[in-house]
């Protein structure tokens, strides 16, 4: 890695943030937008730990010009948001939603005037409410629902959208959402669980080909996974083995069925009765070539054998002396353990680093400035390490931060602040944080200094 002052990217690095429909749009019912299950979820007294939901949430989808002025008075050349099938086809299948079409018109056409370049995620979680009733992502059927639905929407964007994402984090919404209750649909059923997994890959290889046949711009399709370095609680057989699990089916179960067209085999054996149910052909088409791997990195993994905790026997421990953020270890090496992992295991074409951010108590202070330092610190040591994958000859082309504007963090509601820019919830007035200028200069220079001093990087 080059040492010394300044660390550059190389050319025509991509410099975006990162976002998602439900979290930030608001107008969860106006327009003709249908309910979608995180509406019922959040809806239900106690599933959101502040009991905020994401009803107005940071109001984008009035403000979003608002927000596009500001990506561009910090120079961002890139924007990941999230389309919200419910706004499209309000009951995810049949009439179609010209006005909820029209929302992501004017919002891209209002990027593409700032030189602002759209990343449109297709699925974020805000399933229509409608098809959860109809069995939701444990219905096969749904495969081919959510081709139809991306070809609907690449048939209205496709001219100016050309960077698309089918799914954002199969795992966290299989996981969280259908075994651990936490996220919507709230349900806890391992069948359902691995049954959804499947069916969202299958429905990521599915809208590819839609999202190819629809585009009338030569469109690049990937997917987005939240993936992490998984390590033993102790240097032991038990440890290392509930370790090994944990890749498996957090990591693996994802990554081996897009590059190898097969689920694992180690977590086939282990999870024999919940795998899911697949039928020919099917590991053809989620294996189809993708045009880039979407990594959402955060923190690592710390397992520990457990023979109480099913399935996997593998609990996650959180080792002493380490500092956390509010929702996780920090661990900056993890981004080029895992970024090196993935060109050795999967070898994918391209990576963009779709999101990557820390949740961190911001405020103002009494001049109105937040001083958030510990993002500043966060991202630049994650900035180095994807810099020194790239120096291994890891194709990483871009870097969204999460997020733009602090929002709805789901079960978290509004407790949880990630933003570039603060917003007072009350009145939705947005400040630039100290992040976001420090972040508009990285995009400037395109490249960070690793040892930069000054207040942002004072000692831990
Ligand atoms: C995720 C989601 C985002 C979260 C972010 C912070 O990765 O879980 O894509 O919607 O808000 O990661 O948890």
């Amino acid at each position: 890695m080059a040492e010394g002052s300044f660390l550059r990217f190389p050319d025509g690095f991509v410099w975006g943030t990162a976002t998602a429909s439900y979290q930030i749009e608001g107008a969860w019912n106006e327009d003709g937008r249908g309910p979608s299950i995180w509406d019922t979820f959040v809806h239900t007294p106690g599933k959101v730990c502040d009991g905020t939901t994401g009803d107005v949430a940071v109001d984008h989808y009035h403000r979003y010009q608002e927000d596009v002025n500001l990506m561009a008075g910090l120079g961002l050349n890139a924007y990941r948001f999230s389309i919200a099938w419910p706004r499209i086809i309000p009951e995810g299948v049949g009439a179609v939603n010209e006005a909820g079409l029209d929302f992501y018109d004017r919002l891209v056409d209002a990027l593409l005037e700032k030189n602002v370049t759209p990343y449109t995620t297709l699925f974020h979680w805000d399933l229509p409410q409608a098809l959860q009733n109809a069995g939701g992502w444990a219905n096969r059927d749904i495969c081919q629902q959510f081709a139809d639905y991306a070809a609907v929407v690449v048939e209205r964007l496709g001219d100016r959208v050309s960077h698309w994402i089918t799914h954002n984090e199969p795992a966290v919404h299989s996981f969280l959402g259908h075994f651990l209750g936490v996220h919507a649909p709230g349900l806890t059923d391992p069948m359902a669980t691995f049954q959804t997994i499947h069916h969202l890959l299958l429905s990521h290889g599915l809208a590819m080909k839609a999202v190819r046949a629809a585009a009338r711009k030569l469109p690049e399709v990937g997917i987005t996974h939240n993936l992490a370095p998984v390590h033993p609680a102790t240097d032991t057989d038990a440890d290392r083995e509930a370790a090994r699990r944990f890749d498996g089916v957090f990591n693996r179960m994802f990554l081996d069925p897009v590059y190898r067209g097969s689920y694992p085999e180690d977590i086939g054996r282990l999870l024999e009765i919940i795998m899911p149910k697949t039928e020919a052909g099917d590991m053809d088409i989620i294996s189809a070539p993708l045009d880039f791997l979407g990594v959402n990195y955060y923190t690592r993994h710390v397992m520990k054998h457990e023979p109480d905790v099913f399935p996997l026997q593998a609990e996650e421990v959180y080792p002493e002396g380490r500092e956390y953020s509010g929702m996780w270890e920090i661990y900056e090496p993890g981004m080029y353990e895992l970024l090196t992992r993935l060109k050795a295991d999967y070898s994918p074409g391209k990576i963009l680093i779709t999101e990557n951010g820390i949740p961190v108590p911001d405020g103002k202070d009494f001049d109105g400035n937040v001083r958030d330092y510990r993002r500043i610190r966060y991202v630049r040591d994650n900035l180095v390490q994807v810099y020194r994958a790239i120096e291994d000859d890891v194709p990483v082309q871009g870097y969204f931060h999460w997020t733009m504007t602090d929002n709805f963090e789901w079960a978290f509601g509004h407790t949880m602040r990630f933003g570039l820019v603060y917003v007072d919830f009350a009145s939705q007035k947005r400040t630039v944080k100290e992040s976001g200028r420090w972040f508009a200069q990285v995009v400037r220079d395109n490249g960070v200094a690793p040892n930069a001093s000054g207040p942002p990087f004072l000692p831990r």
